[in-house]
């Protein structure tokens, strides 16, 4: 430690004593901030100060000139992508986690933390009905979770095809014929960029934006060779999901490797109610999800799951794949995610579950989704506001009419800082029902999050 334990004292002091500030301005205060990022340039930046601060005074500097620039993200009259807010247990884990500083790559070396871990990864398992033997990692978010389980995919395929990735890298390799839906998001094709598998094939999907099982069929078929699926549990549009059951079938028929990413979607899978979206989750072979989002831990944390341990080590660990003498056992935390050393970010995650239990979980799950129907339906009954998707889990994405006019009311609405919503449109050229250059309006998209008995207190007025 490079300072005596007493110097922590009063920073912690002041840093409790400006988050319960923060958090108790929560429920009232303008969703949105009140300067903007250059503005605040000059109060953060400046020349290196010549000498050492008192940390405490560094503390408070930090928190009153942060103040007017936060967004109320984790307010239940926050809307906007799938951002989640914080549950109490797994924000004070988090501060725990800071406190103890552990670099959580290996088990020798932090035990408590790796069992912890090990814990939470269980119960994700469980919760969302996945194959008790696959190896969960905790990564920065669902964009490296998705890597993950791509890296997966590419490890097993090329083996498959007698190719050592290892020992050659890609070049004169096999091609791996890489297939998505047309509305996946974004960070797949990123993460594909990271892997080197270049540009997916896009199948095409219904007006919800899932991807038609017929046409992955014969996406699949019109050709040969190794073949990557990445379906979507959860659109970050509509909150449709892709047929995963169906499409998972059509694939391993073709000898493909199924990833689904369900950032947000994947804990409809924890429900009873709604696990019916995701019929056969479990006969895919890798899975991302966030913890950040429908969880409610604190930024950051995204969960890569893969249900073949043995073919995750081989890609992450830090030795060649062919030496694994053990790939029954829990295995080292750095061996399931792209980084060595990495903060304890399944700690937070332990804490969320335990303090929320099976039913907590069930009902929190229930109760966003519950509430995107109420909300929908609110806003439906509104003169000239159409609600556009089917609203089956958590977004709720809405017209106000032309692209002007619906511009006009979210830009009213975010003034006015009551609520805060995100603008979406699909990608060009698909064929969702969904804002698109297909002609259809600018949208706005509410995520409906745990804490929502704000929700119903917004009022329009458009
Ligand atoms: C479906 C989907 N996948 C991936 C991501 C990326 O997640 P993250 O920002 O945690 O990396 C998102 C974020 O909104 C998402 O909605």
């Amino acid at each position: 430690m490079s300072a005596p334990p007493e110097a922590y004292g009063p920073a912690l002091q002041r840093a409790m004593a400006h988050s319960m500030e923060w958090l108790a301005s929560v429920p009232d205060r303008p969703v949105g901030p009140r300067r903007d990022a250059d503005s605040l340039a000059a109060d953060f930046g400046g020349p290196l100060p010549d000498g050492p601060t008192d940390p405490a005074v560094v503390v408070d500097y930090l928190a009153t000139a942060a103040e007017p620039g936060l967004m109320a993200m984790q307010s239940g009259r926050f809307y906007g992508w799938v951002i989640g807010g914080t549950l109490p247990a797994a924000m004070a884990a988090d501060w725990l986690v800071s406190a103890w500083d552990q670099n959580a790559g290996m088990r020798f070396a932090t035990p408590a933390v790796a069992a912890a871990e090990e814990a939470a990864g269980a119960w994700i398992l469980e919760l969302l009905g996945l194959p008790s033997g696959a190896d969960v990692g905790f990564t920065t978010g669902a964009t490296m979770a998705n890597f993950t389980g791509l890296a997966a995919g590419r490890q097993y395929l090329l083996e498959q095809a007698g190719w050592d990735l290892a020992a050659n890298g890609l070049a004169g390799g096999p091609r791996i014929r890489v297939f998505v839906g047309q509305e996946r998001h974004d960070v797949v094709d990123l993460a594909l960029r990271y892997l080197g598998l270049g540009a997916p094939t896009a199948v095409a999907v219904d007006d919800q934006g899932r991807i038609r099982p017929d046409s992955l069929e014969e996406a699949l078929a019109s050709g040969s060779g190794p073949a990557l699926i990445c379906l979507q549990a959860g659109n970050v549009h509509s909150g449709a999901f892709d047929p995963v059951g169906e499409a998972t079938a059509i694939a391993h028929r073709h000898g493909a490797w199924v990833h689904v990413d369900g950032a947000f979607g994947l804990w409809a899978a924890a429900s009873p109610t709604y696990r019916k979206h995701l019929v056969g989750l479990e006969t895919a072979d890798s899975w991302a999800t966030d913890a950040h989002k429908t969880l409610n831990v604190p930024y950051d944390c995204g969960v890569a799951i893969v249900a073949r341990p043995e073919v995750l080590r081989g890609v992450f660990g830090t030795h060649a794949s062919y030496l694994i003498a053990d790939d029954h056992g829990p295995g080292d935390p750095h061996e399931k995610v792209p980084e060595l050393s990495r903060r304890a970010r399944g700690v937070p995650v332990w804490a969320a579950l335990r303090s929320l239990g099976r039913s907590g979980v069930v009902a929190m799950v229930d109760r966003m989704a519950g509430h995107a129907g109420a909300l929908a339906a609110g806003l439906a009954e509104l003169e000239d506001v159409e609600v556009l998707n089917d609203v089956v889990f958590t977004q709720v994405c809405v017209s106000f009419g032309s692209d002007e006019r619906t511009k006009a009311v979210t830009a009213r609405l975010l003034a006015g800082g009551t609520t805060w919503m995100s603008g979406s449109r699909c990608m060009a050229g698909t064929s969702c029902g969904f804002p698109s250059v297909t002609g259809r309006p600018t949208t706005t998209t509410w995520h409906v999050r745990w804490r929502q008995s704000a929700a119903l207190r917004v009022r329009f007025r458009p």
